[in-house]
């Protein structure tokens, strides 16, 4: 077969393209990584302790309830992302820190999320 070597030496976008279709690749482009799921990534790493809705359970015992109106009005998603990424051990109980764990756009997503809550 004398045509085979020049088929699979053809660029794979077009390969992919005649598999998927031209609309796909341009959804699936590696830059275009769609966003770190906020809320999905608190309910994960978050609300076993602070609770699905914020309320402070007893492993977050001495943390303020995160949908707590007059917290959030004092708080930052600046603050809250130094919150997951360092952790906090002020209190008793302690907040395990996320550094080398969550990566940046993962914890900014969180603490947007962490933001949103009791609204
Ligand atoms: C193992 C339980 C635990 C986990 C998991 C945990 N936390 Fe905490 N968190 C705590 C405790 C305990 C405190 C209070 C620590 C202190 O004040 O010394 C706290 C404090 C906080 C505070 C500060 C609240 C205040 O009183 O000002 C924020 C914000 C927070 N956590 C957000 C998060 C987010 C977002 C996540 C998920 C990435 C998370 N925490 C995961 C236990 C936890």
């Amino acid at each position: 077969m004398r045509t085979r070597p020049a088929a699979i030496t053809r660029p794979l976008p077009l390969v992919l393209a005649l598999s998927f279709g031209i609309g796909l690749i341009g959804t699936a482009r590696a830059s275009d990584a769609p966003a770190p799921d906020g809320q999905k990534l608190y309910e994960t790493k978050c609300s076993a302790c602070h609770g699905k809705d914020g309320v402070a359970k007893k492993m977050a015992e001495g943390s303020a309830n995160l949908n707590d109106p007059a917290w959030q009005k004092a708080t930052t998603q600046e603050s809250i992302a130094t919150t997951i990424l360092k952790g906090k051990s002020e209190k008793k109980t302690k907040m395990p820190p996320n550094e080398g764990k969550l990566t940046t756009a993962e914890i900014n997503a969180i603490a947007a999320y962490v933001k949103t809550l009791g609204k």
